[in-house]
């Protein structure tokens, strides 16, 4: 059976007051009502800045829209001053949880080690987390993409917990970091490329069973015009979306652009 698609709205920083991520959250709403008798080929998920996770979630009521935050600390609670836990976002109505995102990486050192200790983290918390990764340019060209992805990929893998039913809740973003906020997509092949060796690299380590069942997204100035091709790639389940996520409109046309079959 094909898994179910998942187009995932990552606002970074942005439409993060609360009259805008209102305003934002109502225009993604009323796009998809329109759409009612349609059934919606993937999952939608929006993950606005944490301040508005609250007010977001109250908009999206009983819809099927469902909230991810985009960060999240290692521990539970305690003396851990500006950190935010999984508890915390569960409490708020998340269900998803970003993690190693390459700006948290590039501005904020996280680290393979602490990626794989959030991504434990999120399990324990509930959550279900989309694990970010993918190769700067200076090591695409120096020909060490799939090292570098591979590394990000096995450093979470052992953070999964043994139930095979949780170990399929994984996501897993292919960003490619030149391409994310530079309008430079990667093309349809070199997405596919990635994204198929990851599907191996997940069948050898955890099995065809549930390896076939973990969704892999594509990043990296995804919009309303390239989204289609993007999205027909076999191993390609969908896609976290940056700039695109912002405008109500492009993100609903993205969510159309999940192919049927
Ligand atoms: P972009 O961002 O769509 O603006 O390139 C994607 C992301 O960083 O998740």
């Amino acid at each position: 059976m094909k898994r179910r698609g998942l187009i995932a709205g990552n606002w970074k920083m942005n439409s993060g007051l609360v009259e805008a991520a209102q305003e934002l959250t109502g225009s993604i709403l009323a796009g998809l009502s329109e759409r009612e008798g349609k059934k919606l080929l993937c999952e939608v998920l929006v993950c606005p800045p944490f301040t508005v996770l609250s007010s977001v979630n109250q908009k999206i009521g009983g819809s099927s829209v469902k909230l991810g935050a985009q960060n999240m600390a290692i521990e539970t609670s305690g003396a851990y001053t500006g950190e935010v836990s999984g508890l915390m976002l569960r409490n708020v109505g998340c269900h998803y949880v970003i993690l190693g995102h390459s700006e948290r990486r590039q501005y904020y050192g996280e680290t393979d080690e602490i990626v794989a200790k959030k991504t434990a983290s999120a399990y324990r918390d509930g959550l279900t987390p989309i694990v970010c990764v993918g190769e700067t340019l200076a090591e695409r060209e120096a020909g060490t993409t799939w090292a570098v992805v591979s590394r990000q990929i096995n450093a979470v893998l052992p953070s999964l917990p043994q139930e095979a039913a949780k170990q399929q809740q994984l996501v897993i973003a292919y960003e490619p970091v030149w391409a994310i906020g530079t309008g430079k997509v990667a093309t349809p092949e070199q997405a596919a490329e990635v994204h198929t060796s990851i599907r191996k690299l997940l069948v050898s380590k955890l099995g065809d069973e549930v390896a076939s069942k973990i969704r892999l997204l594509y990043g990296g100035s995804m919009n309303a015009a390239n989204a289609a091709v993007l999205l027909q790639q076999e191993d390609i389940d969908g896609g976290l979306i940056g700039g695109a996520a912002l405008k109500a409109k492009d993100f609903l046309t993205i969510i159309d652009s999940y192919p049927s079959a």
